[in-house]
């Protein structure tokens, strides 16, 4: 899934049960491809490369939940050209995960309205997380996801079951990251200082760390100093 043949660079730092669920907005793609004068679909290309890099480091500092948000609701408002190559990219990946799905240590989750996706992708996505089921490394690939459509899709499924009044606990249970516990830490790279409608409802407490360097250029060593960032900080989730 993350490139077998690849090792993860030297860890230089490890993690605890305080942080378990690392989550990334993987911005800046296009300005990096542009900065090189190439066309934005070649940024994503190295972004999906980096998304491989990144995740073997995760894994090998103890990470046991990554999300990275693939492709937003709103991301079919870019050129066709753009929505297609990052589709392919997609679709590669897929495709290499239903090959390794059954010799890597990762559990697949796909996260977002997964309806738009033709039928027999759905069904190879379905197969790949019913086949890494009990793998000990998470990565939820959102696609199509957006936060806000995810508590109204989670709401809509309580409806179905016949609640007419809703808890905090019974939306937890019905969104797309129910199966593990929210993000601790969410990094954001490409400089903008917004959430973008991602995991809103998950990260009430989690931290985040903003970074101006383009997801291509992302190496691990950043990812110490996000970890480091979050170890720096203390979690009083509204107490003192
Ligand atoms: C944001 O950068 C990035 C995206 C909308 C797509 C992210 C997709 C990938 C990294 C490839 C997906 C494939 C796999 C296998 C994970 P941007 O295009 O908004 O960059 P900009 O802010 O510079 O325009």
């Amino acid at each position: 899934m993350f490139g077998k043949k690849k090792q993860a660079e030297e860890p230089k730092v490890t993690v605890d049960e305080r942080l378990q669920h690392i989550a990334f907005i993987m911005d800046g793609n296009g300005r990096w491809a542009q900065k090189r004068g190439m066309p934005r679909e070649f940024g994503h290309t190295q972004g999906a490369k980096t998304f491989k890099k990144i995740g073997r480091y995760c894994e090998s500092i103890g990470i046991r939940y990554m999300t990275v948000y693939a492709f937003s609701t709103e991301n079919w408002k870019r050129p066709q050209k753009e929505v297609d190559a990052i589709m392919k990219l997609l679709d590669e990946h897929i495709e290499e995960c239903f090959v390794e799905m059954d010799t890597d240590n990762v559990r697949l989750r796909f996260i977002g309205n997964l309806e738009v996706f033709p039928p027999q992708l759905r069904e190879k996505m379905k197969r790949i997380e019913e086949s890494t089921a009990h793998k000990p490394f998470t990565l939820n690939m959102a696609i199509n996801y957006g936060g806000r459509e995810e508590i109204a899709h989670a709401c809509n499924r309580l409806i179905e079951q016949g609640k007419t009044k809703v808890t905090e606990e019974d939306i937890s249970s019905a969104i797309y990251t129910a199966h593990c516990p929210n993000p601790d830490l969410v990094v954001r790279t490409g400089g903008d200082l917004r959430t973008s409608n991602f995991l809103l409802w998950q990260s009430a407490y989690a931290e985040y760390y903003f970074t101006d360097v383009l997801w291509p250029d992302l190496t691990p060593k950043d990812v110490d100093e996000a970890v480091s960032a979050f170890y720096s900080r203390k979690r009083r989730y509204g107490g003192v």
